[in-house]
């Protein structure tokens, strides 16, 4: 469809293969698989959910959001249901606020989901975004409990809206409304300012960690797993390089799926799991950055 080849995708990027979602499957149906999943692995009965979290920036529809649709689908008929916009810092923000939420003793436990489909939003004329994003979603279970020392320790969220203007799909919204006179020959894709958004992606990402383990009292040597979100394999190296983390501390899986914004992070935590790599009771740092600008990181026991 554009002039590209596999060489400079995998030498720029790191991606080889990547999913996309079919015309009947959206948002919700991803995240309601990856929660159905985890439900059955642990066990939990979904009326005991307390609150179901998703982090999208790619509902169904405006609305209703894609929390309540899951929680629907799933027949969570107790809880609570909201969605965090935060693009590819949606999962961390959105653990943040399960955890805060249940600290609080608000609830006791949350469903915090992480997804998208970019790739309905996806330009496939413009090779520089066309190659690098898939779908996908993943799904984490928050549980209050007294005498552990598991959870998230510490977490830092920022954000710069100066930099709204780097990566957008301008229609759609209040502002240009489809269909409205106001929104002709204005963007109904993905637009990104690619090497504007590598440059802040290379500092944001290290910055975040720094502070997170600062805040903590930690160091990088303290961190079992560092889960960075899954963009570009350079820039999750150069992240990895400013931490000095070894590279047998990193989780890497952008390979297989390209970036999946919301579910990058939730996913590659439970490939991680699944492949023995995070286990109970290791320090995991989480970092995600995107549009926004936003970015964030978070410092868990697992
Ligand atoms: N195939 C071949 N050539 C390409 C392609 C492609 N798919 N895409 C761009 N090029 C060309 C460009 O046209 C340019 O050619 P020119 O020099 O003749 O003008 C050349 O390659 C270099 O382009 P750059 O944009 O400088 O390439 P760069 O090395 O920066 O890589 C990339 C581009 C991969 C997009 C990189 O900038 C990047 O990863 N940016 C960050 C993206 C990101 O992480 N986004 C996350 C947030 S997304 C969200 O929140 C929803």
């Amino acid at each position: 469809m554009v002039e590209t080849s596999d060489e400079w995708i995998v030498q720029r990027t790191g991606i080889r293969e990547r999913r996309i979602a079919g015309p009947e499957e959206t948002t919700a149906t991803l995240s309601t698989q990856a929660v159905r999943t985890l439900l059955a692995k642990r066990g939990f009965d979904p009326k005991e959910i307390d609150l179901v979290i998703c982090a999208t920036v790619t509902g169904d529809m405006p609305f209703p959001s894609v929390s309540c649709i899951v929680q629907g689908a799933i027949g969570a008929v107790n809880a609570g249901a909201l969605d965090i916009g935060a693009a590819c810092a949606g999962f961390i923000y959105a653990l943040t606020v399960a955890s805060c939420m249940i600290e609080s003793g608000q609830v006791r436990n949350a469903v915090v989901v992480g997804g998208d489909t970019l790739t309905k939003y996806v330009d496939w004329t413009d090779r520089s975004t066309c190659v690098l994003f898939g779908d996908g979603a993943g799904a984490v279970l928050v549980e209050g409990k007294s005498n552990t020392d598991r959870g998230v320790l510490k977490t830092v969220l920022l954000s710069d809206g100066n930099g709204a203007r780097f990566i957008d799909i301008e229609t759609g919204g209040s502002r240009f409304p489809h269909g409205s006179q106001i929104a002709v020959n204005r963007r109904t894709k993905i637009y990104m300012a690619g090497s504007e958004v590598y440059r802040f992606a290379v500092t944001a990402m290290p910055d975040a960690c720094c502070k997170v383990l600062d805040e903590a009292g930690m160091t990088a040597d303290d961190v079992d797993l560092f889960v960075p979100h899954q963009a570009n394999l350079r820039i999750i190296e150069s992240a990895a390089k400013r931490l000095n983390l070894p590279e047998s501390k990193v989780f890497v899986n952008v390979e297989k799926y390209g970036n999946t914004s919301g579910g990058s992070v939730p996913i590659a935590l439970a490939e991680a799991v699944e492949c023995g790599r995070l286990r109970e009771g290791m320090v995991v740092m989480t970092v995600g950055f995107g549009a926004g600008l936003v970015w964030g990181a978070n410092l868990i026991r697992w």
